[in-house]
């Protein structure tokens, strides 16, 4: 079952159209719920005893529900069976308890007890229907809200997790995205009741990032996660790929990425430090591929996609990376460190945090200037270390970006980590190189000294090659010998 029961949604009113000289109380409930139609008669000392009956208007036919005797006995019709019950009927209270209410409970029920009067009730049976029940994002889905028997007339709003949904019609189609997931709500309103249903939507497909073009913030040199989340339970078929370089916005840097319909078909080569989701995950709808060290000129579009139920679904995002510019001057002083990404679009503002390491392992922060840029005017040995560049959107902190500020031996230089933690690197790659042509070297000097240990001898190979083919001509000759003695048949 779907349903998502948020309470039993019941709203009552003295309704005023007059049927037999009676009143209609209404009763909202949400399908598959328990419904409660009330039944409360003037108590008098007689009321633990006295007989009551229930009845069910259908196409103008009355039909028992329930009845008690006054001997105590109770019995039921099967029209509800076993689903309907009157626990307070000992107190007086002869209200109607139905379970697991269905559609076709829906309609009018009357409450008589001899000689004490009636009540009559309207049941209306609300329900939000999703067809197909579960979607996938990129399909097509409807969704109605229906109340049985239709009140008129009868006006509807919708709110999607809380909050006012654009649509005011009982049924509605969408193009499913993972902004359509969660609950949706039904509010009804007629003649003066309202009453609302729940029922909560899963879109299969990938849950995060929700949406596309999502950005994801980096700190150049830092273990980027690019994430691709799938529903639990799906089957996948996933794969990564780069789009494009650079960055979308144009007010930060100048935009290398193609055309949207031309991206489609092109992809640049996964950067170097790009590892893919393992097979062997624990989670295997978790596709998210990290970066293990950003590097400049990693920023730009990445694209992850798989196969949910035989369709394709797939989420593109911007890599953003963070990093510390330094001012470019040969003297060190005054230092001005400036905080800048690759996509600024959703910064809406800047700090910078000190961030210092007292007593071992206890890093303490210090929030030390607002702003995009920071100056040491003066370099001291109290500047060493770690100043991070913390921006934050309209949601809270997008991610940070550290600089390691170094002073070595009176002489006083700045270095940013990206360069300190890119030399070793440099450094193997070099060795490699220097040995790779050592190698090649060292191959070609033994070819060449193995053509010079075969020349002094050219003979030697003559006389092998013809005393091989003497012995060949030998066989042959033995063999036509033989087929000639052979008699003819
Ligand atoms: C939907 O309602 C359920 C039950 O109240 C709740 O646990 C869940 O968090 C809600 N989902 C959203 C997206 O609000
Ligand atoms: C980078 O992050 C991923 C995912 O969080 C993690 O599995 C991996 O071990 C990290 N790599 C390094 C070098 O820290
Ligand atoms: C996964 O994708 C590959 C290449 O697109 C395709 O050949 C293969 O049939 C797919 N596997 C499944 C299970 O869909
Ligand atoms: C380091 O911690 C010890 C105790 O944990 C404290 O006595 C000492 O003052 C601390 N040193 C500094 C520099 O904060
Ligand atoms: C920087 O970001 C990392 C990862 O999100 C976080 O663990 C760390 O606390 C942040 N540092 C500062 C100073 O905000």
């Amino acid at each position: 079952m779907l349903l998502i029961l948020l309470g039993v949604a019941l709203a009552m009113t003295g309704g005023n159209c007059a049927y037999m000289e009676q009143e209609w109380l209404e009763v909202v409930a949400q399908e598959g719920s328990q419904a409660v139609l009330p039944c409360v008669m003037s108590l008098s000392s007689q009321s633990h005893f006295a007989a009551f009956h229930w009845i069910r208007i259908r196409e103008s036919a009355e039909r028992t529900v329930l009845h008690r005797k006054k001997s105590g006995l109770i019995y039921r019709n099967t029209e509800l069976g076993q689903r309907s019950h009157c626990p307070d009927s000992q107190f007086g209270d002869y209200s109607l308890h139905i379970d697991a209410v269905r559609e076709d409970d829906a309609g009018k029920y009357v409450c008589s007890s001899p000689g004490r009067g009636r009540t009559g009730v309207i049941l209306r049976i609300i329900k939000v229907c999703f067809s197909p029940p579960e979607a996938i994002e990129g399909g097509s889905l409807k969704m109605a809200c229906s109340v049985t028997p239709r009140p008129d007339p009868l006006h509807i709003s919708w709110k999607l997790n809380g909050v006012d949904y654009k649509t005011n019609r009982e049924s509605s189609k969408l193009r499913v995205s993972q902004m359509h997931q969660g609950n949706w709500t039904c509010l009804i309103r007629y003649g003066g009741a309202t009453a609302e249903v729940t029922q909560s939507l899963r879109v299969k497909g990938i849950e995060n990032p929700p949406f596309d073009k999502a950005l994801v913030y980096a700190g150049i040199g830092s273990n980027a996660t690019l994430p691709c989340v799938f529903t639990q339970g799906v089957t996948l078929n996933s794969s990564w790929k780069r789009l494009s370089k650079g960055s979308s916005s144009s007010s930060s840097s100048p935009s290398s990425s193609p055309p949207r319909g031309f991206s489609r078909h092109l992809s640049l080569p996964l950067p170097l430090s790009f590892i893919r989701p393992s097979s062997s995950s624990l989670s295997p709808w978790d596709q998210s591929a990290w970066l293990e060290r950003v590097e400049v000129g990693d920023e730009g579009s990445y694209r992850c996609s798989g196969e949910v139920e035989g369709k394709l679904v797939e989420r593109e995002m911007e890599l953003v990376t963070a990093r510390v510019l330094t001012s470019q001057s040969k003297k060190t002083t005054p230092l001005t460190l400036t905080c800048q990404l690759s996509n600024d679009k959703e910064v809406t503002r800047y700090e910078w945090v000190r961030v210092t390491h007292d007593n071992g392992s206890v890093a303490k922060e210090t929030i030390v200037e607002e702003g995009k840029t920071l100056k040491l005017p003066k370099l001291t040995e109290d500047d060493m270390g770690e100043w991070v560049c913390r921006y934050h959107g309209e949601r809270g902190p997008l991610g940070n970006v550290t600089y390691h500020v170094q002073i070595m031996g009176g002489l006083k230089s700045a270095r940013q980590e990206e360069q300190t933690s890119n030399r070793p690197a440099l450094a193997i790659g070099s060795v490699l190189l220097v040995l790779l042509v050592l190698l090649i070297a060292l191959q070609m000097y033994r070819n060449h000294r193995r053509r010079k240990m075969i020349l002094p001898y050219p003979a030697l190979e003559n006389i092998a090659h013809s005393l091989a083919n003497k012995r060949e001509e030998r066989e042959r000759r033995r063999m036509n010998e033989k087929k000639s003695t052979e008699p003819m048949q």
